[in-house]
């Protein structure tokens, strides 16, 4: 069993062997903070106090089993919001020690990626990818609080080649949604708006990384070595390194877009972003959508194409919300050499089973199990 609450979602989903979904019953607080423009988080804690015991009965239910059928109880304790995070923690913690079950503690952003194992289901709705990622597999991994791009070698077995400096993919969505009225979440509303506007309209600037982390400096020399000795046998093999940086910011394309609004708006600087909305016609709004999406969506695939040639993966994968994407899936299939399994866009947002997924990893892998006595959250646990 996985249990979520880091952010708005209160979710909770079983799974059979890393790969077989018996159920993923997820609740969602949000449309209480749509009305903000954002999570609230003190609306969202108390949300997952109401939610999370009936959305736990409702997924044993829907998996048709019984406390005694459940192996072990898998939990988010990291990275979120610190309130959300601990009702499900404490959550977790309570039914390990009282159902007498071995607590498995999950980073978040680790079980976003393992989505994509999950390969059956016989509950209606879904559609999920016939076969599971093969490794060596690179993840870029887009959600509203991250956007990374992680080598895994095998299972907990990865290095972290980049991740945002600032905002996350996500995040951004949501800010240009909420600058020119859009509605939260921001993804899916401009992806819609987008429909409707030129791509091309204008032109944004996408930010130059040079930042190298002393992790993927490593994963180089290694690799970098391991050439230089098959080179010794075999003089074709080159001096590949690479010094390309796998790190993302938007923070700069952010305000690049609420300069655009304002000009397009016939106005300057100081015109304040919230009577953006007003001032701007549907039309344009649809052309700011378009490009916004268009440049974000070319900065996370412009990487993952660059990873994927430096260290040849034997597959890719895309997880966390921004991966339910059409112009990411669309632009990911232009671009890529290989076919993607894409995961269904109801398990790239926030579930349970994502989480119950890594769960069964760990336990199929002899992975240290958690204390139920004393797991702490973790709100910044990095990969
Ligand atoms: O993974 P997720 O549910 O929560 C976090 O871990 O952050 O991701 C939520 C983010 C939001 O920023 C939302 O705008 C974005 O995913 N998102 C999308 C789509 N659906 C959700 N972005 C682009 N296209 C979508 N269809
Ligand atoms: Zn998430």
């Amino acid at each position: 069993m996985g249990i979520e609450s880091s952010c708005d979602e209160t979710a909770c989903g079983i799974v059979r062997d890393g790969h077989e979904m018996l159920s993923n019953a997820v609740l969602s607080s949000m449309d209480l903070h749509t009305v903000y423009g954002g999570v609230v988080p003190e609306i969202a804690a108390r949300s997952h106090i109401e939610s999370i015991i009936p959305v736990i009965e409702q997924s044993l239910a829907q998996a048709k089993l019984d406390w005694k059928d459940i192996d072990g109880i898998a939990v988010t304790y990291g990275a979120g919001l610190g309130g959300s995070l601990l009702v499900g923690v404490m959550t977790a913690r309570t039914l390990a020690i009282t159902k007498n079950k071995p607590l498995y503690a999950i980073n978040h952003v680790e079980a976003h990626a393992y989505a994509n194992f999950l390969t059956s289901t016989s509950l209606p709705g879904y559609v999920l990818p016939a076969e599971p990622p093969k490794f060596p597999c690179l993840a870029l991994i887009v959600s509203g609080g991250h956007s990374q791009l992680v080598l895994f070698r095998d299972h907990f077995d990865y290095t972290l080649l980049g991740q945002t400096q600032d905002d996350a993919i996500g995040e951004a969505f949501d800010k240009v949604a909420k600058m020119v009225g859009l509605p939260y979440p921001g993804g899916p509303s401009v992806g819609q708006a987008a429909l409707k506007g030129d791509p091309h309209a204008f032109n944004l600037p996408k930010a130059r990384m040079t930042t190298v982390s002393p992790a993927l400096q490593d994963l180089r020399s290694q690799i970098l070595d391991l050439r230089k000795d098959k080179q010794n046998k075999n003089s074709e093999i080159r001096d590949l390194r690479s010094e390309i940086s796998y790190d993302f910011s938007f923070s700069g394309v952010k305000t690049a877009v609420l300069r655009q609004a304002q000009a397009l708006c016939g106005q300057d600087f100081t015109f304040a972003s919230k009577n953006l909305p007003g001032a701007l016609s549907e039309a344009q709004k649809a052309d700011i959508a378009a490009v916004f999406q268009r440049v974000a969506i070319e900065t996370v695939v412009d990487k993952t194409i660059q990873a994927f040639e430096e260290f040849s993966p034997a597959s890719v994968i895309i997880a966390g919300g921004v991966a339910a994407s059409p112009e990411l899936r669309k632009q990911l299939k232009e671009r890529l050499p290989i076919e993607i399994n894409y995961q269904d866009p109801k398990l790239c947002t926030d579930n349970g089973a994502m989480i119950a997924t890594l769960g069964c990893f760990k336990a199929m892998n002899d992975q240290p199990t958690a204390d139920p006595y004393s797991l702490e959250i973790q709100p910044n646990l990095s990969m």
